[in-house]
């Protein structure tokens, strides 16, 4: 099969790396990929949100399949215009996509299926809002309603704290329009978790669950960045506790979004809280994890591209998904700086000796014509190793992270630390 991924960063390479291992696939593109990817397949120079140029050239290129794995495109309606054009595609149509694209849309489905979750109530009336405020005390939680690049989230611990966010976002417009109407939830706590699932629309089969490091430094300080590294399966997440996020949440959620004739092809994102009032849903995502998607597919035995087809062809069900023993672990090496200012264009060194022990995920890299590689992204690379145990995966991730350098790369310590 000719086969294309949509995407260039860590996670894009994970599924590339996967799918190059499958017999099923011939060819494997990448767009627009990155000098990672360029090493197991074919790098397309086309932007990930330019959805007529990437159906033109799937459709010129007679790509058998394709599997959109950023959520912009996902919003845009890639996979739409792509079944449209009668090229099997894996990922959820713009309808389904949205679980991830709107908060209001995704909190509105689960209270009409009781999905839990926290309780919450939307404002489009900064009076209203800070009154209510007033009426649930704190902790509390303000968000803004639209995207607002992960920072629209302010998790109070007075009520002074929660109205200043309030104001920030509805009078002051901080986050611009997507502060216009902001939504004002019940503080959950509790230890985070995340479960990716593969779904066909109908059914759904979980991977191992997993978690991730938000915060740029060691002991959750510093800014909130796409992910510092990841892990899994999380000690937290226990079989009882899987058992009833899979009947009270995740075999909900793919009921509720067919009944709204929305069904769900792809991967869904569930990422929860583990309350002492038992698991709630904190956010949907509509797509693999970055950099969650390293350790996972580093786990995953069997073959990727049979899952995927099995997504599109409604027959997950028939296949048996079977994960290693042990663990895995993803150390990201970013760019001194980020998520903030960053420079690019510095050569990376020892990559070779680190991938003797760990496979190297590319996340913003670039190969230079004379063939060297050169960072090129605020998250350049992610370590991942597997172990018998967590401890002894993350050993791994780290001893081969030493080998690699670069002017001004930092990584946290504390990554896999639960
Ligand atoms: P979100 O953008 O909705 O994923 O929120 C970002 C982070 O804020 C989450 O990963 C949580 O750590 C925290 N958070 C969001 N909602 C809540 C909540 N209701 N209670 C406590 N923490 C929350
Ligand atoms: N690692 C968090 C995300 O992919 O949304």
């Amino acid at each position: 099969m000719k086969v294309l991924v949509v995407g260039g960063g860590g996670r894009e390479h994970a599924i590339c790396w996967k799918l190059s291992q499958s017999p099923k696939v011939t060819e494997l593109y990448c767009a627009p990929g990155n000098g990672g990817i360029a090493q197991v397949a074919t790098c397309v120079p086309i932007k990930a949100t330019d959805v007529t140029e990437m159906v033109a050239w799937a459709k010129e290129n007679k790509m058998d399949f394709v599997m959109v794995a950023p959520d912009d495109p996902l919003a845009l309606g890639m996979v739409d215009q792509l079944q449209e054009a009668g090229i099997p595609a894996f990922g959820p149509r713009a309808n389904a996509a949205i679980i991830e694209a709107s908060k209001a849309f995704s909190k509105e489905l689960m209270k009409k299926y009781h999905i839990p979750t926290a309780q919450y109530e939307t404002f489009t009336e900064m009076d209203k809002a800070l009154a209510y405020i007033d009426q649930q005390g704190a902790p509390i939680v303000v968000k803004a309603d639209g995207l607002a690049l992960g920072k629209g989230v302010v998790v109070a611990s007075t009520v002074e704290e929660a109205k200043t966010a309030v104001r920030e976002m509805m009078q002051d417009q901080k986050f611009g329009k997507s502060g216009s109407t902001v939504v004002i939830e019940e503080c959950m706590t509790g230890p985070e978790v995340t479960v990716l699932a593969f779904c066909d629309g109908e059914h759904l089969v979980p991977m191992l669950s997993s978690q991730d490091h938000k915060r740029a430094y060691d002991d959750n300080q510093g800014p909130n960045t796409g992910g510092m590294g990841a892990f899994c399966p999380s000690p937290n997440y226990t079989p009882e506790l899987a058992a009833i996020c899979e009947e009270q949440i995740f075999k909900p959620t793919v009921a509720a979004l067919k009944a709204e004739g929305r069904p769900f092809q792809g991967v869904i994102y569930f990422g929860l809280m583990l309350t002492p009032k038992g698991p709630k849903v904190v956010e949907y995502n509509a797509r693999f994890g970055d950099p969650e998607t390293q350790p996972l597919l580093s786990m995953l035995d069997t073959d990727l591209m049979e899952i995927f087809e099995a997504c599109v062809n409604g027959t997950l069900d028939q296949v048996d998904i079977r994960w290693k023993e042990g663990a895995a672990c993803c150390i990201v090496l970013a760019s001194g700086g980020y998520p903030l200012s960053y420079q690019s264009g510095y050569p990376i060194s020892g990559l070779e000796e680190a991938s003797k022990t760990a496979t190297v995920f590319h996340a913003g890299t670039k190969q230079t014509e004379s063939g060297d590689i050169v960072t090129a992204g605020g998250r350049v690379l992610g370590v991942t190793a597997v172990g018998n145990s967590l401890n002894d995966a993350i050993e791994r991730a780290y001893g081969a992270s030493k080998c690699i350098s670069f002017t001004d790369m930092h990584m946290r310590t504390d990554i896999g630390k639960v």
